[in-house]
């Protein structure tokens, strides 16, 4: 049998973060992953509140063991996404879930899980980042050619052709901490990118929400779910996220299925390169599409998703997430 990928979600929850991280729940459930740490950062919601969502998540599902990483230093101050994702991050659902287990007093920085993960594991490791990419570069500042290291480095970044979602040209997780994204781009690790360009078409609908939680409809998770894409869909909706389609844009979780579905993706070698000097366009990806050898290519870039194939497997592994976890509850 081929052994579980190991792997490290660096997160920040928020609402499409809650989804990839019960997806990927599922999958070390049913013997597909290892889950070695979840790391958090600033991003959607501040760095304290994003480690306890984690934290809340992990405690929900039986994964209190988990190593959760914090944030090195404090929030940071400029604008978040709590208008998405709402003032917890989680669609303000924080209270209606068990207190977190881990404490941020004693917990072990992001960074550290990280360097520490990867020096352990040489090419065996898989980040997946879902979040600003500060808990990265960082780690591969301090330690240079860590990255390298890790197996592969699965981000949820950028608007390559499409608009951005928080400038015109900008995606949030690259626009938050452009010279971030930048020092992982440049890192060369083995790097996979799935950009708004593809993310934006993950739709949640509530049919979904209803259909993955029907065989046990009265758990905290199944109300979770319901809930969260509930708040989603009406932010999504007044921030014109879906063009008015009624929906919860699960873009993060868009990393999770190319790791178990990557049949689901197509790709293209690309050199990717960011914007963190611009006026007007700071945060902004830049794909070199010229034409010539692609010596310099950085980075795998997703191009397509076959939406319908990613909803199904995406149902099924709630649906399996919800009959393991539903004597927890008993
Ligand atoms: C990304 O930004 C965040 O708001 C989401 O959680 C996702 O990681 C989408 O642009
Ligand atoms: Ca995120």
């Amino acid at each position: 049998m081929p052994t579980a990928a190991k792997i490290i979600l660096d997160t920040d929850p928020g609402g499409d973060d809650s989804v990839a991280l019960l997806w990927l729940l599922s999958l070390v459930q049913q013997g597909f992953a290892e889950l070695i740490a979840v790391t958090t950062a600033a991003g959607n919601v501040s760095a304290h509140r994003t480690f306890a969502s984690a934290s809340q998540l992990l405690g929900l599902l039986g994964f209190a063991a988990v190593p959760l990483g914090r944030s090195q230093g404090l929030d940071t101050p400029q604008a978040d996404a709590s208008h998405i994702h709402g003032a917890d991050g989680m669609g303000n659902l924080a209270q209606t879930l068990p207190p977190p287990p881990h404490s941020w007093q004693t917990a072990p920085t992001s960074v550290d899980l990280l360097v520490q993960a990867i020096a352990a594991h040489p090419q065996e490791i898989t980040i997946v980042a879902i979040a600003p990419f500060t808990n990265l570069a960082q780690a591969e500042q301090q330690h240079p050619g860590i990255l390298q290291q890790a197996r592969e480095v699965v981000l949820m970044a950028g608007a390559v052709q499409c608009p951005g979602n928080v400038t015109p040209t900008a995606e949030f997780n690259v626009w938050f901490d452009p010279p971030a994204a930048q020092t992982v781009l440049q890192s060369g690790a083995q790097v996979v990118v799935i950009p708004l360009d593809v993310t934006r078409r993950l739709i949640f609908t509530e049919a979904m929400a209803q259909a993955a939680t029907e065989a046990a409809p009265t758990t905290s998770l199944a109300e979770f779910i319901v809930s969260l894409s509930r708040f989603m869909r009406q932010t999504a909706l007044a921030y014109r996220e879906t063009s008015g389609t009624p929906g919860f844009l699960i873009h993060d979780a868009a990393t999770i299925a190319y790791l178990f579905y990557p049949e689901l993706f197509h790709f293209r070698r690309v050199n990717l390169q960011v914007e963190t000097l611009g006026q007007w366009t700071k945060g902004q990806t830049v794909l070199d599409d010229r034409h010539g050898p692609k010596a310099t290519a950085n980075a795998w870039l997703a191009t397509e998703v076959d939406t319908d194939n990613f909803f199904a497997c995406l149902l099924e592994d709630l649906k399996t997430l919800l009959a393991l976890n539903c004597d927890r509850e008993a």
